[in-house]
């Protein structure tokens, strides 16, 4: 069995429709050749503790487990796990409403769902044999009570896996690629005198930890856990297709606070420049190196 369990393509806050990729693994545990597919998940790759040496078990075993899928967004991750575990009780927790919509009327309708903060939201009361938490991590570093400590989200991850039934599993993802041109060349744009007059300071920064960190903190939490990294080595398509990619992610907060669109057509072009140089486009389309993190814990 595959480690990763896909998702949906075509309702990604990613943006643009990749072409095949090729996967660099470094890993800390055995691994499997991922299962060859023709096209690359367009929602990040969720983790299953189904094809970790930790978390076989997972919540596969029981008839009906309660999984919780936080940050769920718009329910692709929800989805996903739906289709893994048809019988399951999902619950998906997301602080923005928006998303919440969509994933009752688009992702996975039969899930229920939970606005909620999930820097504060405690996971105990439901149970859960199995929560996941996909491309969220990152967002979830200062709010109250953890603002400006060093320990970041790592700082909430106990008290998840101890929520966890003994046994039970926690599957996390975060994109590790904060140190890529792509975002460093955004940070310094930022930070020019022009841009930062309009943009101010960035006030909502993500960032991620080392691998060897979350494996140290989940060992620390009473769990076996499996750490791994994946750099997804995706080819992109189109005249600027990594600012098109960027456009769904990092690239937000900024458009939303330039209101004048001669000030977005400006910035756009800027930043188009210069990521432009920073990854060519090849004869067969633009590579764009993509890391992400994995960690698979089970409760001891
Ligand atoms: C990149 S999306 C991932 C969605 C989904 N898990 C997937 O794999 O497609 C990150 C999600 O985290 C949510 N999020 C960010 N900060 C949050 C917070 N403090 N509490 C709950 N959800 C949060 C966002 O609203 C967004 O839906």
């Amino acid at each position: 069995m595959s480690r990763y369990l896909g998702g949906h393509r075509d309702h990604h806050p990613l943006g643009p429709r990749a072409v095949p990729q090729v996967r660099r693994r470094t890993n800390q545990a055995a691994a499997r050749p991922p299962r060859p597919r023709p096209h690359p998940p367009r929602t990040p790759p969720v983790p299953s503790p189904a094809g970790s040496s930790v978390g076989r078990r997972g919540a596969g075993g029981l008839p009906t487990p309660a999984l919780l899928d936080i940050g769920c967004g718009p329910g692709n991750s929800t989805a996903v796990l739906r289709r893994r575990w048809p019988h399951a009780r999902i619950t998906g927790i997301d602080n923005s409403p928006e998303m919440l919509t969509t994933a009752r009327t688009e992702g996975e309708p039969a899930a229920r769902y939970l606005l909620a903060d999930a820097r504060t939201y405690d996971p105990a009361p439901h149970h859960p044999d199995l929560i996941v938490s996909n491309a969220t991590l990152q967002w979830l570093n200062a709010g109250p009570g953890h603002d400006g400590e060093p320990q970041g989200h790592l700082a909430l991850l106990p008290a998840w896996t101890a929520a966890l039934r003994p046994g039970g599993t926690l599957a996390v993802q975060v994109p590790g690629n904060f140190d890529a041109p792509s975002h460093t060349l955004l940070a310094g744009l930022r930070r020019s005198p022009r841009w930062h007059r309009l943009l101010g300071d960035d006030a909502t920064r993500p960032g991620i930890h080392t691998p060897a960190q979350y494996l140290d903190t989940l060992t620390g939490a009473h769990c076996t856990a499996d750490v791994w990294e994946t750099t997804y080595s995706t080819l992109l398509e189109g005249p600027d297709p990594v600012l098109e990619w960027v456009k769904g992610t990092a690239l937000r907060p900024v458009l939303s606070r330039l209101t004048d669109p001669a000030d977005q057509a400006a910035f756009l072009a800027e930043y188009g420049a210069l990521l432009r140089e920073a990854y060519p486009a090849g004869p067969h389309g633009t590579v764009f190196p993509f890391r992400r993190v994995f960690a698979v814990a089970v409760r001891r």
